[in-house]
């Protein structure tokens, strides 16, 4: 949420600063903003709305320099407005600071300020930053930046330049991430490694309370009593994924596509079918005290955490364990009992949602053991848990989730798979379950196929406004995550519930203009399915099934059928879900919506 990029070196910094906002935009896109120091001054352009306006207002306004920092701004205070864009400036016009996260104590630090005669221009908790280091300067930047962390309460990834350091960009972080990369002659920091990828691999991620200064002859990083630290550079491997969409019209619908690929990647290597068992390297650490916990918790949010309520029916049938399954920004309002018996599990595609970071803190304090499934590779998450299992889906672009999605799907199978065989889970039972990943994508593929008839099927859908999802069992998270799907991209009211709470209050909605989709598998749950579809139908609420293929009845009692291949009832979801994905991505697309930003939300959420 918010992207930050900041350039020191020998190149003109603006074409990079504006290709690496390009690269976060996903992080949030609701106004921008760069600055470039250029001979003692302080050269500022932001725009409300995409990076390409930001871009167009800045093509009549020169800004040569070297050194700079930009930023795409996803509003926590104050609207979307150019004096709300980063970056803001102290009142002399020298300082300018890019941030993201939220500073807490900004009421009190805007009071304080203001006595001392500062003026404000914004209505953002950021702003307070630059008088802050206002107040602070005398001379030496990093100094003052220093001084300045010290009051600030809450979560921040900052970027600082002054005019008077025309050769120096000076970062901060605290919660919200921020890396450096190295060049040659040249210095970059930004939120994440994809903003970097075209200029370099060689990369350091800040930890929390750590501050870095580049300038073209090189950086240095220290901690917040102002000592030098040696840290580790990484070489990152990664392709430089934003670099086209690879024919496709949405980064959605190519990650829809990467999801056999991305599958495999969850499965791979990690199975041992001579032993019906998973292994999971990233699991070894902890694997004793996992063999014999007696709770699991899933904390996660968003499409993670119907992740999770998938998670519950898969660990439920493999381990034979409690599992709770908690939404991370309520989880510390509960008074669950957390101690050395419980495992807490958090999903997260970024590893940097603020709100599951906030409840790996609070079970870390009741001494849980703390299991991550994260998907970047060295996020916050992936530091603060005491073991866990990364997807290796690759980076997702489309701010709503799909190939993460099925990826985690998979990965918990494996988790479940490998402690279900020590606690009483047969070789066969094992077996069956790794046949049956390995069978997946294929079947997935076997969907993707289907696609000119989902297609069909969403355009004459696409004319309502209301729409209701329907499952039970391991369906009904799947009802959660079609409606969600459709709800962030297309804008449309959706609702997903399970089947069975249907008469308790949501039948009352339907008639002609409120349909259905059902969600129908072939096992224990699907009589009780025809029955809910024929209580919609009673109403005359059309209905739309996603059915196994060998199904024949759900075509007599439904208006609409997309057949989907069967597997195993834990692994059902991740089959179900895709023609889901593609019915919310053609809906949308035949709405003209911005399928890939869509409005109001970011990729990665770091506010609480
Ligand atoms: C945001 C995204 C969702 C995502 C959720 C959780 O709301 O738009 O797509 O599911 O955050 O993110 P995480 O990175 O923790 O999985």
């Amino acid at each position: 949420m918010c992207g930050i990029i900041g350039y020191c070196g020998v190149r003109t910094a603006k074409p990079i600063l504006l290709d690496g906002l390009k690269r976060l935009e996903y992080r949030g896109y609701d106004s921008a903003g760069l600055v470039v120091v250029d001979g003692k001054k302080l050269n500022l352009v932001r725009a409300v709305g995409k990076v390409s306006d930001l871009e167009k207002k800045g093509i009549a306004r020169p800004q040569p320099g070297h050194c700079g920092i930009a930023h795409t701004r996803w509003a926590t205070h104050g609207r979307p407005s150019e004096e709300n864009a980063h970056p803001h400036c102290d009142c002399g016009g020298k300082i300018a600071i890019a941030h993201n996260g939220i500073i807490e104590n900004y009421l009190d630090l805007k009071e304080e300020l203001l006595a001392r005669k500062h003026e404000f221009r914004s209505e953002t908790d950021s702003e307070v930053i630059a008088h802050l280091i206002e107040e602070y300067y005398d001379g030496d930047l990093e100094k003052a930046v220093l001084k300045t962390v010290q009051r600030l309460e809450g979560t921040f990834g900052i970027a600082v330049v002054h005019a008077d350091s025309e050769d120096q960009v000076v970062m901060v972080k605290r919660g919200s991430p921020i890396i450096i990369g190295i060049g040659e002659g040249e210095y970059f920091a930004a939120s994440d490694a994809n903003a970097l990828l075209p200029y370099t691999q060689k990369i350091i991620s800040l930890n929390d309370d750590e501050l870095a200064v580049l300038h073209p002859g090189g950086y240095h990083i220290k901690n917040l009593n102002n000592e030098f630290l040696q840290k580790q550079i990484e070489i990152r491997q990664d392709r430089d994924e934003l670099a086209d969409k690879k024919g496709f019209e949405h980064f959605m619908l190519k990650e829809i596509f990467e999801q056999p690929e991305a599958i495999e990647n969850a499965f791979r290597g990690r199975i041992v079918e001579g032993e019906g068992v998973s292994k999971l390297g990233g699991l070894e650490p902890v694997m004793e005290r996992l063999k014999s916990v007696k709770k699991l918790v899933i904390v996660s949010c968003g499409t993670s955490y119907y992740a999770g309520l998938c998670g519950r029916y898969i660990f439920e049938s493999l381990c034979d364990l409690h599992v709770e399954v908690e939404m991370a920004s309520e989880f510390r309002y509960r008074r669950l009992k957390l101690d050395g018996d419980t495992a807490v599990l958090a999903l997260s595609q970024s590893g940097e949602t603020a709100d599951t970071i906030a409840a790996i803190r609070e079970a870390k304090r009741k001494g849980a053991l703390i299991l991550g499934v994260v998907n970047v590779v060295g996020s916050a998450i992936a530091q603060i848990t005491d073991a866990g299992v990364y997807n290796h889906a690759g980076p997702e672009f489309g701010v709503a989730s799909t190939k993460i999605y099925t990826s985690q799907l998979v990965v918990l199978t494996l988790m479940a798979l490998l402690i279900g065989r020590y606690r009483g889970l047969s070789f066969t039972e094992g077996s069956a379950v790794i046949q049956a990943v390995k069978k997946l994508p294929r079947q997935v593929k076997k969907i993707l196929t289907d696609i000119e008839h989902i297609k069909k099927v969403a355009q004459e859908y696409s004319r309502y406004r209301d729409f209701l999802f329907i499952g039970r069992q391991h369906n009904y998270p799947t009802a959660m995550e079609g409606a969600l799907k459709l709800k962030e991209i297309s804008y449309i009211h959706a609702e997903g519930y399970p089947a069975g709470e249907m008469k308790h209050g949501p039948i009352s909605l339907i008639d002609e203009n409120f349909p259905t989709v059902a969600i129908v598998s072939q096992d224990s749950t699907f009589d009780k399915m025809i029955s809910n579809i024929q209580e919609i139908k009673a109403r005359n609420g059309r209905v739309l099934a996603v059915a196994g293929e060998g199904s024949d009845r759900i075509g007599d009692v439904c208006d609409d059928v997309i057949r989907v291949p069967e597997t195993l009832p834990i692994l059902q979801p991740v089959l179900n879900i895709v023609p889901l994905q593609l019915f919310a991505y053609f809906i949308a697309r035949s709405k003209g919506c911005d399928i890939d930003k869509p409005r109001n939300l970011a990729k990665s959420v770091t506010v609480e």
